[in-house]
């Protein structure tokens, strides 16, 4: 059911390319100021617990912060981000980390309805399609199960719009959209059919993040 998203200039080899230069700084720049993000959807994966994917699990900053009784499996389509984190699961010794592995978000190698959630932090705007990218977090979760993304929404109108719509050929290049807007999501979540939206709650920095949940009927 991919949509209308399909972002012509977000390319997943343009994307690897980004993060492969971003993997040595990640954490300094990207580590402290999304962490509430990362808490929160923790928090909201583990009400439901069991088989958890992380999307896009980038460094492995979030890994262990997961409690120790869920079964964790962490992708991404960057090598050199996933290095970093499976050095971090070395280095805490993570036993509930199940595997990490290059993948890509739109095409996951799982079987139907094998999660209980799929967490995806700070990625849904970094993928070419994210409807498509969607619609295959909904086949790997059990029904019951739920999607939990926390990430930058466009704003709709006024000075922070225009701002984005300026800054889009550069997010791009720095590896995501600036303008995905909190209306793709309702409208992907509408056309579905098979997933209800349970939760969005804006999230710093700057409440310009949302914390969103979807459930799969
Ligand atoms: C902004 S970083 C977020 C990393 C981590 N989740 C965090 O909270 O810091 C986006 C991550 O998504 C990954 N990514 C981008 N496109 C992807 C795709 N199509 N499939 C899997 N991972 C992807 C990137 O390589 C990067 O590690």
């Amino acid at each position: 059911m991919a949509g209308p998203g399909k972002t012509a200039e977000l390319d997943n080899a343009g994307v690897a390319k980004a993060y492969a230069r971003w993997a040595p700084i990640y954490d300094l720049v990207f580590g402290a100021v999304f962490d509430r993000g990362r808490k929160a959807s923790i928090a909201a994966a583990e009400r439901i617990g069991g088989r958890i994917l992380e999307v896009g699990v980038g460094t492995g900053l979030s890994l262990s912060d997961y409690s120790w009784t869920n079964r964790l499996i962490g992708v991404d389509l960057s090598a050199p981000m996933l290095r970093r984190a499976k050095a971090r699961v070395v280095e805490h010794r993570l036993t509930n980390v199940d595997g990490l592995a290059v993948m890509d978000a739109q095409h996951l190698g799982f079987q139907d309805a094998v999660f209980d959630v799929v967490v995806a932090q700070y990625v849904i705007t970094a993928v070419p399609d994210p409807e498509a990218t969607l619609d295959e977090f909904v086949r790997v979760i059990k029904s019951g199960g739920e999607i939990v993304l926390v990430n930058h929404l466009g704003a709709e109108q006024g000075p922070r719009a225009v701002y984005e719509r300026w800054f889009a050929p550069l997010a791009r290049r720095l590896g995501w959209q600036a303008e995905f807007r909190w209306d793709r999501l309702a409208q992907w979540a509408a056309r579905h059919g098979g997933v209800q939206i349970v939760e969005r709650r804006a999230m710093p920095p700057l409440g310009h993040f949302s914390l969103i949940r979807f459930a799969k009927a």
